[in-house]
């Protein structure tokens, strides 16, 4: 959710400052821009994306060595030319990129009215650039580093900023408070950004910065301290990050690539940690907290939108097979809700990204009432995983297309070896039926290729429901996350109004919905509920409804009662999710294509949500 990246050294600045803006563009995509120093500080910046600012700049034939960009999605103020980052102070002093909110804006703005400042955004960044300026103007000794210091200790709200200061020529000051940098250190220049994608293909050595760090980068030092004015002690990390990983590869999109990628994903997840014979599976990130774990009472697992459908997953399998009581919760309501908490609670946070705002301030609050807080989580090196007390990585690689795909299924995946292993442990699952499951799970990356094949028929029944306005999404028990998951995609990338229902709760209400115009997706492989759902497909055909099913192969019956089948292989019901889910996820990215929907950064989304 808004990306931001600053070089400075001895090459060219806005190459890299561009490059860097293309790979964060994922983050947020309503304008950008750069601000150089190069004797003058110049900012250029234009709503619309990347490409197009990249155009304009190249024909402005801008030089110099030290800069900072931003891609951004709005927060304070549309998207317009004047809300573009980077932000110019009154007197052109400074220039900053901001991704956070500054809570307390409005008031910070009022006094600055007052001491003469004059606006020309709506926008909290803009406010923030001006406190630096008013704080920097008070004594002649007061630095661009002090400036931002006190400017911070005033702000409510989080950030993560890049200043440049027009008389500190050389030197960028960075600073983060619940909105993720990471600082690249090269041989006589360094990088930040937003997350390290931009930095990969210059350094693998980065310094995550924490909450309240301030940075100073010149070309020849970084040092680090806090807001205090103290300094703080950095932790260099190696990155481990293949460049293939930040492109398109041969794939149109970078959804396609991410969907096409799962059966690799799903095995890397698992690669390691499932032993011989099946005899264990290996969490190593869990290792000194798993006593603690089994004497839990109670699990919570808190996540937001495809993560917590994913949560929905795990609590189904926990309680099934490892048989302790668990709760699922949304962070935005979790945070709020003054839910019970105490030490004899595991909760479980669950992030891709590992930075979105309500699930670290959940997680935050957890912490606080003396919880074992666990994550998963797919970014090395997030909050997320710093701050929680152990947990286990989804190793699903880099993820770019705003519509998490192989995320999702590389947390369904931990979730499963982590129910199984507990299960185990609590003896509550016969050793025939763990070994089946996790036999099972071994063989999901090659069931998963067989789905994929499935593409150009899918393409076909997309071609059909295109022009829906609704759709309904139906599953029953592990199958209602997949239900509502798959009518998550479809909405987000294809703009389609879609419902996700348990199967049985249609008669409740959705049912009303139901004529010839309305596609219905029903997620119906062979389980135990296979009869039940069958059931609801003929409610939905007596209405005329169109049934899309997904079923198991050779289902001859749902064939013929459904308008469209697609199958998926044969599976053991609590692994049906990872294969059920694929076609929804092709589903949706033909029909978005096919409506002209721009797939991997839909209009108003972004991924990475790190405001609330
Ligand atoms: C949907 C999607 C979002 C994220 C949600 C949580 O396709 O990507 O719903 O799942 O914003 O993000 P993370 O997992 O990064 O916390």
């Amino acid at each position: 959710m808004c990306g931001i990246v600053g070089y400075i050294g001895n090459k060219e600045a806005f190459p890299v400052l561009i490059n860097g803006l293309k790979r964060l563009e994922y983050r947020g995509y309503d304008s950008a821009g750069v601000a150089i120093l190069n004797g003058t500080l110049d900012v250029y910046k234009q709503q619309g994306k990347v490409g197009e600012l990249e155009e304009f700049v190249l024909s402005q034939k801008v030089q110099g060595n030290v800069g900072i960009g931003h891609t951004r999605w709005a927060t304070h103020g549309e998207p317009s030319d004047a809300n573009a980052h980077p932000h110019l102070s009154m007197n052109g002093k400074f220039s900053v990129v901001h991704n956070g909110i500054i809570e307390n804006y409005a008031r910070l703005k009022e006094d600055l009215v007052k001491h003469g400042f004059v606006f020309s955004s709506e926008t909290d960044t803009e406010v923030l650039a001006n406190l630096i300026e008013f704080f920097y103007n008070q004594a002649d000794d007061i630095s661009a580093e002090t400036a931002v210091q006190l400017a911070l200790s005033k702000v409510v709200g989080a950030y993560g900023i890049a200043v440049l200061c027009s008389e500190e020529k050389d030197k960028i000051v960075v600073a983060r408070k619940g909105s993720p940098l990471v600082v690249g250190l090269g041989n006589g220049e360094y990088f930040v950004a937003s997350d390290a994608s931009p930095i990969a293909e210059f350094t693998n050595h980065v310094v995550y910065l924490n909450d309240e760090d301030v940075a100073v980068l010149d070309k020849n030092n970084f040092t680090l301290k806090n807001i205090q004015n103290n300094p703080v002690s950095m932790k260099i990390t190696n990155l481990d990050l293949e460049i293939g990983e930040l492109d398109k590869g041969d794939f149109e999109h970078f959804m396609l690539k991410e969907i096409y990628e799962q059966p690799k994903t799903i095995e890397e997840t698992f690669r390691g940690r499932l032993k011989p014979e099946y005899s264990e599976i290996v969490l190593g990130g869990l290792l000194n907290v798993f006593p603690r774990i089994m004497e839990a009472e109670r699990i919570v697992i808190v996540g937001c939108g495809t993560s917590w459908h994913a949560a929905l997953i795990g609590e189904y399998m926990l309680e099934e097979y490892a048989r302790v009581p668990v709760e699922v919760e949304y962070a935005s309501e979790f945070r709020y809700r003054k839910p019970v908490l105490t030490e004899k609670d595991a909760v479980i946070f669950i992030s891709q990204s590992g930075e979105t705002a309500d699930t670290m301030a959940a997680l935050h609050l957890a912490k606080e009432k003396g919880a074992l807080v666990l994550g998963i989580c797919n970014v090395v090196g997030s909050s997320l995983s710093r701050e929680t007390d152990a947990g286990v990585y989804t190793h699903a690689g880099v993820e770019i297309g705003v519509a998490s795909t192989k995320a999702f299924t590389a947390q369904v995946t931990v979730l499963t070896m982590f129910a199984l292993k507990l299960a185990k442990a609590k003896g509550n699952i016969g050793e025939e039926e763990y070994q089946e499951l996790v036999k099972e799970l071994s063989q999901i990356p090659e069931k998963g290729k067989q789905v994929l094949e499935n593409n150009e028929a899918i393409k076909q029944v997309a071609e059909k429901y295109k022009d829906a306005v609704n759709a309904l999404y139906l599953g029953r028990g592990y199958l209602f996350p997949v239900a509502l998951e798959g009518a998550l995609k479809l909405k987000e990338i294809s703009y389609i109004h879609a419902e996700g229902y348990a199967a049985g709760e249609m008669k409740h209400g959705p049912i009303a919905l139901v004529d010839d115009n309305l596609p219905v997706v029903v997620v119906a492989p062979h389980d135990a509920y296979y009869e039940k759902i069958v059931s609801n497909i003929q409610e939905v055909k007596a209405r005329k409804g169109n049934v899309i099913a997904i079923v198991t192969e050779g289902d001859k019956g749902l064939k013929e009662m459904a308008n469209d089948v697609i199958e998926i292989p044969k599976s053991h019901p609590a692994l049906a999710p990872l294969l059920a889910v694929l076609p929804l996820q092709l589903l949706a990215y033909h029909i978005a294509l096919l409506r002209g929907c721009n797939v991997d950064q839909p209009r108003n989304l972004a991924k990475s949500v790190t405001v609330e």
